[in-house]
């Protein structure tokens, strides 16, 4: 299965939803952006919350001033990233490390209410846990779109309050990822995984849970 189309099933989308970090540079219309975002709002949230914040930035000057921190951060992290990643992801990596502001658009996703370290209902693997599922949403829905996009963090674990203030978040919302987003130059295809057998358990850490039967998904 491979396409730039959008795609039309659920296993399809689930399947195909590889990181797109080639992107041409057509606009995404605004409107197509806030449906990836309400997408967004649909997954699961910690206590009723709903304290995700999503900053969808397509402002070209913008971007260009996030896509220079972004290689300013990707050349520390250069070597670590070309001595461990594969050399395709490593190339592929390396092509968004330098261009992600030539990217259409990004979405900056954050949250509100990060918990200051104290144990108990705030704990911060239930945050971060309560935005991601929102991010993952996007991904999909993204791909039922026929829009590429990839969840990085490299942006945000490099000058996170940089980027905070140059989008003018205020200090309580703490960010958590960043997607370009945009039509890919690229195909869509499903992407190289260790099989079930090797991380999926069964009853017991150890015993492997059988593989499914083959799919041409
Ligand atoms: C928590 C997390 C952080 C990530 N950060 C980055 C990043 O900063 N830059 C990037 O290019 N990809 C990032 N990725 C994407 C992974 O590199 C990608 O999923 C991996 O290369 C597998 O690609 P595939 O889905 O196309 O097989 C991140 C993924 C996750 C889950």
């Amino acid at each position: 299965m491979s396409t730039v189309l959008p795609a039309t099933g659920i296993t399809e989308v689930l399947y195909t939803a590889r990181a797109m970090r080639r992107l041409r540079p057509d606009p995404v219309p605004v409107e197509v952006l806030a449906e990836l975002v309400e997408a967004a709002t649909m997954a699961p949230t910690a206590s009723y919350r709903q304290n995700w914040r999503f900053v969808v930035v397509n402002d070209p000057g913008v971007i260009d001033q996030l896509g220079q921190i972004h290689a300013r951060i990707f050349e520390f992290a250069r070597p670590l990233a070309s001595a461990t990643l594969p050399e395709g992801v490593f190339r592929s990596v390396a092509h968004l490390g330098t261009k992600l502001g030539e990217a259409p658009a990004l979405v900056v996703v954050g949250g509100t209410e990060a918990p200051d370290g104290r144990a108990g209902i705030q704990a911060f693997r239930t945050w971060y846990a309560g935005i991601l599922p929102a991010v993952q949403n996007l991904i999909l829905a993204a791909r039922a779109r026929g829009l590429g996009t990839t969840l990085t963090t490299l942006l945000l674990e490099g000058a996170h309050d940089e980027v905070r203030d140059l989008l003018g978040i205020p200090e309580d919302v703490v960010l958590v990822a960043v997607l370009p987003v945009g039509y890919p130059s690229g195909h869509f295809g499903r992407p190289p995984r260790l099989p079930v057998s090797e991380v999926g358990f069964l009853n017991h850490y150890g015993t492997p849970l059988p593989d499914p039967p083959k799919s041409d998904s």
